[in-house]
This record gives structure tokens, C-alpha cells and sequence, in this order.
């Protein structure tokens, strides 16, 4: 059982002010710094892997004895498995399932209020941990904008635990006021009580179905993925728009008969014991997929059904697969690998003219998440010498 901050009213009010003075402060600070960072990176004294050459519209990759980009370290990783995992404890602890959730956000798809009155049809679900507070920011500033997208109303929130080991410490009090601030300042965090691990990302999952089928019951779709993706909303709201979100869908980079891993030294080692088929369910990139209101309501009781297990896309495959559920490949959600540029030049992975035509690319820092935004910004879009993207003429959501 977790402890409870309990706090005087004065000293948790002055808490609170301070943290949220400190967060505009970082706010404001982090904006500037990347504006500088990307724009002028050579007067800063910083190397950035990434530049704009002039012309060529593509990045370039600079000399490898040039210092280490200094936002990638700004950017702390998502969650990674560390060290072998210990199934004794994981099966032990497994039939505790359910956490209190210590910040909500009951309000987020109200229809009261909303443009027109009715609830979102995109709400953007984003797996973030406490101190991702930049991806965070990166990912507000630019595809997660909540509002009117094209016609469609598009609502956000980040999908957090609790920093592990810091358990009834100072430092637990100090990310619990922090995210407290957060929410003040965006009413975008929901924060459960359980340790925001790589192998609780399956608790995450299931927290999250349950909070979105009791909260936001009329949703049309969601999507959701991790804060170090890059979505194009524009083209996922263009695939949507012929979707009815009364079926089933679930849609995403889509892999089939995947092997579990029985190396023991590996990182994604599952024993038989533990999962004895020869392949996995088909399932879905965890780190971006998106699914109708109808698929949303009717996983959330089969996952609840569903013994837990250590890998979060797995363990929603096998939720699918209770409900005789096929997910849907897209051809344009790349979770698994796009290469890096310098291995890949042809593919010109940091051409926003490759974005254009995608709908999810994985593995970005803030900046690069910022930068792939501007980019596709500009009046009429990036000039593009090549193919048509998906999305060629405007359309307006909801006319139909
Ligand atoms: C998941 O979270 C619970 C509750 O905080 C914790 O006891 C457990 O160790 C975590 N499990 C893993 C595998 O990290």
C-alpha cells in the first residue's frame, strides 16, 4: 500500500506554487532552448547530428569525432528493460491488477462545453514517464495539440506511474507535487500508483482501457502510442474518416507469428512455463496503433480477463485474440525501424517530405519531434520533388 502525502494545507499550497513557478520557468526556458538549439545549434557551441542544408531539404549527418548532439541527452530514453527479469516475483505479484489512480483528468472528454457538444473523436493517449517532461512538452507543442484538427476534435493525455525506488521517500513527494503542477497547468497527466517500469507497461495498458471506457465511453477513436513518436494527425484523421467507430478496428505495424524468446540471456527472455506456443498472437507496434470507441469498450473487459504479461503489445494481442479480433496492418505505421540515416541515406528518414506520407514513425527525441513539425508546417506544406503523399486534397472531418 502506497502512503498518501499528507501535507498541511499552507505548506502543500506553497509546494504547489513553487513547483508550477519552476515548470512555467522550465517551460518557457526549454522553448527558447530549442528554438536556439535548432535554429542557430553552431553559436550555441553545440553540435547537432541533425542540420538543415540549404537546398537539398534533407538532413545531413555530421562528422562522427564532432561532440554528441546535447539534446538527445536532454531527452531521458522511455522505459527499457534493466537486467534479467525475475518471473518468480512478476508471477507472484501478478494477480494484483488493479491501482489506485492518485491524478485524473474526469472532465477530458466531457461533451459540456466542447465545441458543438459532443465528445472527441480523437482522444491521443501518449505512454510517457515522470521525468520526460520535455518529450512531454515537445509532443503539446506539436502533433498532440488538442482542439479542432481538420474539422475532427482531438483531446490528450500522458499515461504515467510512479518513478521507481522512490517509494515514501522526499523524492516521491517531489514528483507526485511536480506532476500535481503539471496537470494544474495542462489537465493532460494521469498518474497511477503502481512503479512506471518496462514490464508494468502491461498495467499501464490495462489502467488505461479501464480509465477510457469509464471516462471517455463515447470517444470515437483512440490512439496511442509512446512520447517518442512522431505522428502525422492529419493522415491518421484522413484514414479514420472512412471508418465507422461503431465496428471494430484496430490498426497499426502489425506483426505476425512472432517467436517468444527462450535465450535466457536475452532482455525479452520468456520461459515455456510462462508462454509455452510456439508464436505469439498478431499484434500491434506498441508504439503507435490506433482503435475505434467499439474496440476500446470491448477490450477493456477482455484484457481484464487476460492473465498479465511482461510485454505490453503481446499482452494486448492476446486481449484481441479473446475477442477473435485481427488487428489491421497499415502500411504507414513504422514503430519498428525505420534505420538511421547514416546506415539508410536513400530512405532520407529525416525528410519531411518521408514524413509526409507516414502516420507514425518511432524513435524521436523532443527535438527531433519539433523540428519534423516545422518542417511539415509551411503554408503549402514541404515542397516534396517526389510521389503524391496520402493525404492530397483538404478534407473536413464530421461533414459526412
Ligand atoms: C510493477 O509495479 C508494482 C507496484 O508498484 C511493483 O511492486 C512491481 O515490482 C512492478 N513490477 C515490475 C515488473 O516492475
Amino acid at each position: 500500500m502506497r502512503r498518501r502525502l499528507r501535507l498541511p494545507r499552507d505548506a502543500s499550497l506553497t509546494l504547489l506554487l513553487g513547483a508550477a513557478l519552476g515548470l512555467l520557468l522550465y517551460a518557457q526556458h526549454d522553448s527558447t532552448a530549442l528554438t536556439a538549439r535548432t535554429s542557430a545549434p553552431q553559436a550555441r557551441g553545440r553540435a547537432a547530428t541533425w542540420r538543415i542544408t540549404p537546398g537539398s531539404r534533407a538532413f545531413q549527418v555530421r562528422d562522427t569525432d564532432a561532440a554528441p548532439p546535447a539534446y538527445e541527452g536532454d531527452t531521458p530514453a522511455p522505459p527499457t528493460p534493466t537486467g534479467p527479469f525475475d518471473f518468480d516475483s512478476y508471477l507472484r505479484a501478478k494477480d494484483q491488477r488493479r491501482f489506485p489512480l492518485l491524478i485524473n483528468q474526469p472532465h477530458k472528454c466531457r461533451a459540456e462545453g466542447a465545441p458543438g457538444g459532443r465528445p472527441p473523436d480523437l482522444l491521443i493517449a501518449v505512454k510517457s514517464v515522470a521525468a520526460d517532461f520535455e518529450r512531454r512538452q515537445a509532443v503539446r507543442q506539436t502533433w498532440g495539440s488538442e482542439g479542432s484538427v481538420r474539422g475532427a476534435l482531438v483531446r490528450r493525455v500522458f499515461l504515467l506511474g510512479m518513478p521507481r525506488g522512490t517509494e515514501g521517500t522526499g523524492t516521491q513527494m517531489h514528483w507526485h507535487a511536480l506532476l500535481r503542477a503539471e496537470s494544474q497547468a495542462f489537465a493532460d497527466i494521469l498518474l497511477w500508483a503502481f512503479d512506471d517500469t518496462f514490464f508494468n507497461l502491461t498495467l499501464k495498458e490495462i489502467h488505461f482501457l479501464s480509465w477510457a471506457s469509464a471516462f471517455c465511453p463515447d470517444v470515437r477513436f483512440v490512439f496511442k502510442g509512446d512520447a517518442d513518436v512522431f505522428v502525422h494527425v492529419g493522415n491518421l484523421l484522413e484514414f479514420l474518416a472512412t471508418r465507422d467507430p461503431q465496428q471494430d478496428l484496430l490498426a497499426g505495424d502489425v506483426i505476425v507469428q512472432a517467436r517468444p524468446i527462450r535465450a535466457r540471456a536475452s532482455k525479452y527472455y520468456i520461459p515455456e512455463a510462462v508462454y509455452g506456443l510456439a508464436a505469439y498472437p498478431a499484434y500491434a507496434g506498441g508504439g503507435g496503433f490506433v482503435l475505434s470507441g467499439a474496440t476500446l469498450r470491448r477490450l477493456a473487459g477482455a484484457c481484464a480477463q487476460v492473465e498479465l504479461f511482461p510485454i505490453d503489445d503481446v499482452f494486448l494481442g492476446m486481449c484481441l485474440q479473446r475477442l477473435r479480433l485481427t488487428p489491421e496492418p497499415h502500411p504507414a505505421f513504422r514503430t519498428f525501424g525505420i534505420p538511421p540515416p547514416s546506415a539508410a541515406p536513400h530512405l532520407r528518414t529525416f525528410d519531411p517530405c518521408f514524413y509526409r506520407e507516414l502516420v507514425v514513425v518511432h524513435g524521436l527525441s523532443a527535438a527531433d519531434i519539433w523540428l519534423m513539425w516545422q518542417l511539415l508546417q509551411g503554408p503549402s506544406g514541404p515542397a516534396c520533388a517526389h510521389p503524391q503523399p496520402l493525404a492530397s486534397g483538404p478534407f473536413q472531418w464530421g461533414d459526412s
